[in-house]
C-alpha cells in the first residue's frame, strides 16, 4: 500500500488559502516550486474555513486549481484533513467541540488542536469534510497521500471524555476490585466502590495514584487513535490505494519523542511514519555534533517504528519562531541537516512552510519564500541547492538501514518514571540516558534501531540489544529479552531498570525475574547522588566516574556471573558495579551485562567499542575523526555511505577504496579526503 515512486520528496506545507486574494503570488509560487525542484506539497492542513466557510456550504474551487497547478508542474499533493483547527461557526453553534482542560475548565474557540476527541458533533463534522475531500479528489492525479490532521496532541477532560475513560477502564479491569489492586488503592484510603467514582487525573483532585495516571496516558493514546480511525474510515473506502500519514513530533532539549501519547501503537496503523524535525542548530549550549547525535537518535526512533524509510514532513530551511532564540542556519547547514536525515532513512525533506505568512503568529517563522518574494535570497538559494542534491540522490529512495544493534526506548516507562516520586527530580533523565547509550554507537558509525517494546517479539536480527533505565518492564518483555540471550545475543541493561510492573507496582522479593534469571543479580539499594557528588568504577584497568545513580547489586548464587567492575568508594566500595552473565558460559555466548551506575560518555564509548569488536558489528570502511559521522543505507544494487562533518573545522577522513560521491558526481580515490566545515558526501559502493 505504501507509495513508492523512486524519488526523494522535496517540498512542504503549502498554505495558498492564506493568499487567495493575491493571485500573482500564487502564480509566483509555481515558478519558484520549479526552481527549487520541489515536487510534493502538504495542502489544506488548516484550511477548513476556506473549504466550508459556513456550515454545509463548500468552496472547493480554489483547491481544485491548486491541485491542477501543482500537477501541471509535475508535483504531487499530500492532501490534509483540516481537523487540526476549525472555523468559528462550528464552535459557536456546537460549543461542546471545545476542549476542557485538566482543571475542568472549558476552552473558548481559538488557536488550534483545541477540540474534544469524544465530541460526536466534532466527529460528525470532521467526517463530512473528510468525505467531501476524498470524493472530490479521489481521481485527481496529483493526490498521492493523505496528511491526517496535524500533529495530534492534547487531551480533553469533559464529561464525554470522562465517560469514555470509565468505559475503557471497565473493559480493561472487568471488576472494581481488580482496578483497586492494580492501583494499590488502599493507600490514603483511595479505594473505589464503583467505576463511576473514577475521574481523569487532575491537580485539583486525584493526581497521586500512579496506576491511574499511567492509565490516563494510555487512554489518551487510545482516544487519539480512535479519533484518527474515525478520520480515515471513509477515506480508506473512497481512496483505498492512497496511503496515509500523520506528522509526529519530538522534543530536542530532552531528546524524546513527543510524550503526550505513545507513538508505538499509532505507527502500526499509519502507512508512512512522518515527523517534524526542528533541531536548534548553532545554539550556545551544545556542540553541533552533540545536537546531530540527538537528531540521529530521533531519526532512528521514527525509522524503527515501521522499520521503513520515513518522511521529514516539516523542517525549517532557516529558523523557527518559537525557540527562546531563533538562529538562522549558517551557510552549509541546510544541506548538512538534510543529509543528516537522509542518512538515517528519510525519503522526504519537507518544510514548514513554503511561503512565510504575512500576518499572525507565524509571520516571522522561516520559510522557503520570504516576504521579499524573491529567489535572490540566501535561504531560497539553499533550498534550490538542496532540491538539486535530492534529484542527484534519487536512487537512494527506499534504500534500507540494516541495524545489528537496538536500543530500547519505551514511552510508557518514560511516563511512569517521570511520575515516580523518588530518586532525584533533576537527574532521572530517562530519554537523555537512552540517547547517551545510542550516541556511543553513533560515534562509532554503527547504525542503530531505537526500538519500542512491541519490537522485542523478534530480536533475531540484532547482535546487541541495549536496555537503559527501563524502570517499568513487563514480564513479557523480560521473557523476550531472555530468549534473545538464549539465542546468543548480547544484552545490556542498567540501573533503574525492571523495578516496576505494567501497573507501576514494584516487583517484590528478589525483584523482577529478569534480574535473577538473565543477569544473575539482585538490586539491594539504589543510591542517588547530589549533582556534584561522584563515585567511581574500575573497568578494564581504568577508572571512570560514576554519577547520579549507583545501584548496589549482589550476584545470586550463580556460577556464571562475573564481576567486571567494582565501586571505588563509599560504603559500597568494592561491591560489583558491572557484571556479566553468559547463558552459554563455556562458549561465552548470550552475554547479559548489567551496568549498575550512571557513568559519563567516556565509559560508554570504551565499553560499547569493545562490544562492537567482540560481536563483529559491521562498520563502514571509512575512518573518521570525532565530529564526522558516517551512516549507511542499503539499496538493491549499492550501499550508500553518508559522510557528514558536524564540526566548524575542516576534517580528514580516510577511504579504504575508491567510491563516487553522488552529490558532486566526483569519483574519490582511496586514501585521505578533506572535508570542509559542514561538508557532506554520499559515497556509493557497488
Ligand atoms: C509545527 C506545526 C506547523 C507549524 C510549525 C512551526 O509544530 O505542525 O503547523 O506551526 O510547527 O514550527
Amino acid at each position: 500500500m505504501v507509495h513508492r515512486n523512486n524519488t526523494l520528496l522535496h517540498g512542504g506545507d503549502y498554505n495558498p488559502d492564506q493568499w487567495l486574494a493575491y493571485p500573482e503570488i500564487l502564480s509566483d509560487d509555481l515558478k519558484y516550486m520549479k526552481q527549487t525542484r520541489a515536487n510534493a506539497f502538504s495542502v489544506g492542513i488548516f484550511a477548513w474555513a476556506a473549504l466550508e466557510p459556513r456550515e454545509g456550504e463548500f468552496t472547493f474551487g480554489w483547491l481544485d486549481k491548486i491541485l491542477d497547478d501543482i500537477y501541471g508542474i509535475g508535483g504531487r499533493v499530500i492532501l490534509a484533513t483540516p481537523s487540526g483547527a476549525r472555523p468559528a461557526w462550528l464552535s459557536q453553534k456546537y460549543p461542546e467541540v471545545n476542549r476542557t482542560d485538566h482543571r475542568r475548565q472549558k476552552m473558548l474557540h481559538g488557536g488550534r488542536h483545541n477540540h474534544c476527541f469524544s465530541s460526536p458533533v466534532y466527529r460528525e463534522k470532521v467526517g463530512i469534510i473528510n468525505r467531501k475531500l476524498a470524493e472530490r479528489y479521489k481521481d485527481h492525479p496529483a493526490l498521492f497521500m493523505w496528511h491526517i490532521s496535524n500533529e495530534y496532541s492534547g487531551e480533553c477532560h469533559c464529561l464525554l471524555c470522562q465517560d469514555n475513560f470509565r468505559r475503557w477502564l471497565r473493559e480493561k479491569y472487568g471488576t472494581i476490585d481488580a482496578l483497586n489492586a492494580a492501583y494499590w488503592a488502599a493507600f490514603w484510603s483511595h479505594t473505589f466502590n464503583d467505576f463511576d467514582q473514577l475521574e481523569s487525573p487532575t491537580d485539583i483532585g486525584e493526581g497521586w495514584i500512579h496506576g491511574l495516571n499511567l492509565d490516563w496516558k494510555r487512554f489518551v493514546t487510545h482516544q487519539t487513535l480512535d479519533f484518527y480511525r474515525h478520520e480515515i474510515k471513509d477515506i480508506r473506502v473512497i481512496t483505498p490505494d492512497v496511503p496515509v500519514t500523520n506528522n509526529f513530533m519530538a522534543d530536542f532539549p530532552n531528546v524524546a519523542p513527543f510524550t503526550g501519547f505513545d507513538y508505538a501503537p499509532f505507527a502500526r496503523e499509519i502507512d508512512v511514519v512522518s515527523w517534524d524535525a526542528y533541531p536548534p542548530w548553532h545554539n550556545d549550549y551544545e556542540s553541533t555534533a552533540h545536537l546531530a547525535s540527538k537528531l540521529a537518535f530521533l531519526n532512528d526512533y521514527f525509522r524503527a517504528l515501521k522499520d521503513a524509510p520515513f518522511y521529514i514532513l516539516e523542517s525549517t530551511p532557516s529558523m523557527v519562531n518559537w525557540q527562546p532564540v531563533n538562529r538562522a542556519k549558517r551557510p552549509g547547514m541546510h544541506k548538512l541537516s538534510t543529509v543528516a536525515c537522509l542518512a538515517h532513512g528519510a525519503d522526504a525533506i519537507m518544510y514548514f512552510q513554503w511561503r512565510k505568512s504575512r500576518g499572525s503568529t507565524e509571520k516571522l517563522h522561516g520559510a522557503v519564500i520570504d516576504h521579499d518574494n524573491s529567489p535572490d535570497n540566501r535561504v531560497f538559494c539553499d533550498v534550490a541547492e538542496v532540491g538539486q542534491m535530492l534529484e542527484n540522490l534519487s536512487e537512494i529512495a527506499d534504500s534500507r538501514t540494516h541495524a545489528q544493534v537496538a536500543v530500547l526506548f519505551d514511552t510508557e516507562s518514560h511516563w511512569a518514571l517521570d511520575n515516580a516520586e523518588g530518586f532525584s527530580r533533576q537527574s532521572k533523565k530517562y530519554s537523555q540516558t537512552v540517547h547517551t547509550h545510542h550516541k556511543a554507537f553513533w560515534q562509532a558509525n554503527v547504525p542503530v534501531d531505537v526500538i519500542t517494546p512491541d519490537k522485542c517479539a523478534d530480536l533475531t536480527r540484532y547482535k546487541i540489544v541495549v536496555v537503559p533505565m527501563l524502570y517499568l518492564m513487563r514480564e513479557k518483555t523480560m521473557r523476550q529479552l531472555q530468549t534473545f540471550t538464549q539465542n546468543g545475543g548480547t544484552l545490556v541493561m542498567t540501573y533503574i531498570s525492571a523495578l516496576a510492573d505494567e501497573n507501576d507496582l514494584m516487583y517484590l522479593d528478589e525483584g523482577a525475574p529478569i534480574l535473577r534469571d538473565t543477569f544473575g543479580i539482585r538490586i539491594t539499594e539504589t543510591d542517588t547522588l547530589y549533582p556534584s557528588q561522584r563515585n567511581g568504577v574500575c573497568y578494564n584497568g581504568k577508572e571512570y566516574e560514576a554519577l547520579d545513580y549507583c545501584a548496589i547489586i549482589q550476584p545470586t548464587n550463580d556460577a556464571n556471573v562475573e564481576i567486571l567492575s567494582t565501586y571505588t568508594s563509599d560504603f559500597y566500595a568494592n561491591s560489583p558495579a558491572i557484571t556479566v552473565r553468559y547463558t552459554d558460559a563455556a562458549n561465552k555466548k548470550g552475554a547479559a551485562y548489567f551496568i549498575a551506575a550512571r557513568t559519563g560518555e567516556d565509559f560508554l564509548q570504551d565499553f560499547y567499542n569493545q562490544l562492537i569488536k567482540e560481536n563483529q558489528i559491521t562498520q563502514p570502511s571509512i575512518q573518521t575523526p570525532p565530529g564526522v559521522s558516517v551512516q549507511t543505507r542499503h539499496g538493491n544494487n549499492a550501499t550508500y555511505h553518508f559522510v557528514m562533518n558536524y564540526t566548524e573545522e575542516a576534517q580528514i577522513i580516510t577511504l579504504a577504496n575508491k567510491m563516487p560521491d553522488l552529490i558532486s558526481g566526483i569519483e574519490l580515490n582511496e586514501g585521505e579526503i578533506k572535508l570542509q566545515p559542514y561538508d557532506v558526501m554520499v559515497l556509493s559502493n557497488r
